[in-house]
């Protein structure tokens, strides 16, 4: 199968190329290389004869007919976009561009790819969204495929649009869709203004440990190589037109969530004196800050037999290990401007 993917240099779209290229797919990586791309992540498979890369813009139709006219995809899985809510606070015009334009481009192109070859029968149209389209859960209940948009900060809105237009270009055009919405991914490579990171190289640098508010909010964590694998089965065996509910269920909070860490890195890294959790530091709270996500992955489980392969404890385990074997891979990039600074303050 000849699988082009957008973002495909960021955090998940980089796990999701590495697994293709590993399972035998051809892989055109189309990614803008914005700050949180990083082609080191993509590194593994860069010299992979299955491997390609483009850097174009998804705001650019233009660009993008050519990269459909020059591979001529079987399968489109559309990661990229800008994904921070912090920054979508402080800037919401390009989360704007790119997740709500910058996906009608990719369907338009998609689109017309699809009718100038005549329809071919394997062709999907494979959206890459967030459990954070939902809203906002009080202690009881999951997300289910079901559950009603209520999205609340820039960047959730910007993808709940991004998602109602792929639905709608399923039932207006027959554009051969499938669509999925993750809860929250931590794994390798990931960008080191996210919290897991944050912690982890906060921790080792002697850093407080930043907690927004009191740290009872709630994320349903998934490792990102297992995310990986359920959106390549969703991309070949999802029925179209249905959107599937990606979830590891486990549910922590953001202090269970640090101290966690803070004990991994404690065994891993002791400190001369004390554990990393002295470094925690309660932060003021984002404004909008939803208290709980959950997903419900029943659908995904039972139609398709998608189960995560890691338990959380695992992989934070798995990802902290990761963390101290490449510092080669995060020192320069905690010399970039925004990173290790205070975002999404600006409301
Ligand atoms: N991180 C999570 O926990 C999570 C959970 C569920 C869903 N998602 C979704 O998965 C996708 C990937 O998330 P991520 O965490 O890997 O994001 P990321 O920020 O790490 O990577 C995004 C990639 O998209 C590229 N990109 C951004 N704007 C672009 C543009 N205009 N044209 C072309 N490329 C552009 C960037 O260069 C980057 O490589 C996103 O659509 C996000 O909404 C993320």
């Amino acid at each position: 199968m000849k699988i082009l993917v957008t973002g495909g240099a960021g955090f998940i779209g980089s796990a999701v190329v590495r697994l293709a290229v590993a399972r035998g797919h051809e892989v055109v990586n189309l990614d803008a290389l914005t700050y949180a791309a990083n082609l080191a992540n993509v590194a593994d498979v860069s010299a992979s004869n299955l491997y390609s890369f483009v850097q174009a813009d998804i705001r650019d139709r233009a660009a993008l007919d050519a990269v459909f006219a020059q591979h001529a995809p079987d399968v489109v899985m559309h990661l990229a976009a800008e994904s921070h809510v912090d920054r979508s606070i402080d800037g919401p015009a390009d989360f704007i561009e790119t997740n709500i334009t910058g996906t009608f481009n990719m369907l338009e192109a998609a689109r017309s790819h699809w009718l100038v070859r005549g329809k071919p029968a394997g062709f999907r149209f494979h959206h890459i969204s967030t459990d954070e389209v939902f809203g906002s859960l009080g202690a009881e209940g999951q997300f289910t495929e079901t559950t009603s948009y209520d999205p609340r900060s820039p960047y959730s809105a910007s993808k709940a649009a991004s998602d109602h237009l792929v639905r709608a270009w399923h039932e207006t055009y027959g554009l051969p869709v499938v669509m999925t919405n993750c809860s929250n991914n931590y794994g390798p490579y990931h960008f080191p203004e996210k919290l897991i990171p944050v912690v982890i190289l906060n921790a080792l640098a002697g850093k407080p440990l930043p907690i927004y508010g009191n740290g009872a909010n709630v994320r349903d964590w998934l490792y990102v190589e297992d995310h990986a694998d359920a959106l390549l089965l969703v991309a070949e065996k999802g029925a179209l037109g249905r959107s599937y509910n990606i979830g590891g269920e486990n549910e922590r909070s953001n202090l269970e969530l640090v101290k966690t860490l803070c004990a991994i890195l404690d065994e891993k890294r002791p400190k001369a004196q004390g554990s990393y959790a002295d470094q925690i530091a309660f932060v003021t709270d984002r404004p909008g800050h939803d208290a709980r996500y959950a997903i419900d992955p029943s659908r995904i489980r039972e139609e398709l037999g998608w189960r995560p392969s890691v338990t959380v404890e695992e992989g934070l385990a798995r990802t902290v290990q990761w963390y101290l074997d490449n510092e080669a891979w995060w020192r320069p990039l905690q010399d970039q401007g925004s990173v290790g600074q205070r975002l999404g303050t600006k409301a």
